[in-house]
């Protein structure tokens, strides 16, 4: 059951003159010059070069990510910025900003009523909105509390209406509840021009921004950042970053290249097995999916004459970052069994390869550019051409 807000019937009545127009395809006007940077790099790159007049950009993540510090530095270095304070007090983004060391000026505004909200940003024409966050406001002719669905989705309504009114970019901030499920962007996401989700492991320092949605741009950019003692710093080059630490020629080590959007980057993955005490075996794994992990052990074992069933095994991908792309998978196989065998992989090679239930290494997509990066930081690729089978590969790889 959803509570919305119920209209009048008589009120539409009135709805006899339209004005709407029906215009030739070839006779709309597309404005391009109107795009206006953050001043984050990597924010402007996954907006398609900025944001654009009367887009309304939804940035969804979980509690203590860092919506509210990224989007604090972009109101520092855009001009005529209104921030809304939904969540925090005015001190309190004072206090960050003062934190984060930075110099500009902006609007703060105190309110969660998103009525009074729509009515400030008209009387102050501002040239770009951040509220923080949807989940805290409401509308009056709500009963619901704040975060609810009618209530968010009523809220949001109202401010995108005055945001295309007025050409004025808005950004929404909005939680992911603890169940995954964005209680409150979700409902949204057909409303706004482009959600941006803002991904990372608390307490690591990387974090991830990418398109989901975007009507002015692409969804396959990806911007990099890292949380630092005085706020988020754009990663130009995250492979080095995350291969700075890595220690070569040592058994359970292995780098792949996975593709984030467009970008390769490359990752170490991690893995170590012991000689288990427990009647199951334990499996853990962090940075790549449990089940993944499993079907990967499983495979070893049945196609690569790994003898896996008596070992503990954990794996783990360096960095904080968490990867969806099978590319990496090779690269997991090579990795537990450079760790099972104690024998450690050539130094400078890099594997790339999505491994099938039959044990077969297959092709993956974006294989150029991830060589090309790979090659960058001085690594060579073994992918499906190298080796057909996972067997072959271990056999081959790991002397
Ligand atoms: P915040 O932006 O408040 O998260 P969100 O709005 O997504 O809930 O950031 C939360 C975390 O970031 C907080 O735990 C402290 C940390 N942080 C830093 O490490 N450095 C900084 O400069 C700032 C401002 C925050
Ligand atoms: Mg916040």
């Amino acid at each position: 059951m959803v509570e919305t807000v119920e209209e009048d019937p008589k009120s539409k009545v009135k709805s006899q003159n339209f004005k709407s127009k029906i215009y030739k395809l070839s006779e709309v006007k597309i404005d391009e010059t109107g795009r206006v940077k953050t001043g984050e790099g990597e924010l402007d790159s996954v907006l398609g070069g900025g944001v654009v007049a009367g887009m309304v950009v939804l940035v969804a993540g979980e509690p203590g990510i860092g919506k509210s510090t990224l989007l604090t530095q972009v109101g520092l270095r855009t001009k005529d910025v209104l921030y809304v304070c939904g969540e925090e007090s005015a001190t309190q983004v004072a206090l960050r900003v003062k934190r984060l060391g930075g110099k500009g000026e902006m609007l703060l505004f105190e309110s969660t009523d998103a009525d009074e909200i729509v009515s400030k940003i008209e009387e102050q024409k501002p040239g770009l909105v951040i509220v923080d966050s949807i989940q805290t406001l409401t509308v009056s002719d709500l009963s619901g509390t704040a975060g609810s669905v009618g209530q968010v989705r009523e809220s949001a309504g109202r401010l995108a209406g005055v945001a295309k009114r007025l050409n004025t970019p808005l950004f929404l901030i909005g939680h992911i509840t603890k169940e995954g499920s964005i209680a409150g962007p979700r409902v949204l996401e057909h409303m706004v021009d482009c959600v941006l989700w803002f991904e990372g492991e608390r307490g690591q320092a990387l974090r991830v921004v990418r398109a989901v949605k975007n009507r002015f741009g692409p969804t396959d950019e990806v911007g990099v950042f890292e949380m630092t003692e005085t706020g988020l710093v754009g990663v130009a080059d995250p492979s080095h970053m995350l291969l700075s630490e890595r220690v070569k020629n040592v058994p359970g080590s292995v780098v792949g290249v996975i593709l984030e959007g467009r970008r390769p980057i490359l990752v170490e993955i991690q893995a170590l097995t012991n000689l288990t005490n427990m009647v199951m075996p334990r499996r853990v794994a962090t940075g790549i999916d449990m089940a993944r992990l499993q079907m990967l052990v499983a495979v070893l074992a049945r196609r690569a004459n790994l003898h896996l069933e008596g070992a503990d095994i954990f794996v783990n991908v360096t960095g904080g970052i968490r990867l969806a792309d099978r590319g990496v998978d090779l690269a997991i196989c090579l990795a537990i069994a450079s760790a099972f065998l104690n024998k450690s992989l050539a130094g400078d090679v890099a594997a790339v390869g999505e491994v099938g239930l039959l044990g077969e290494v297959r092709k993956v997509g974006g294989l150029e550019r991830r060589v090309r990066e790979a090659k960058k930081l001085g690594y060579r690729v073994a992918s499906a051409e190298s080796g057909k089978s996972v067997e072959a590969a271990i056999k081959k790889l790991l002397s």
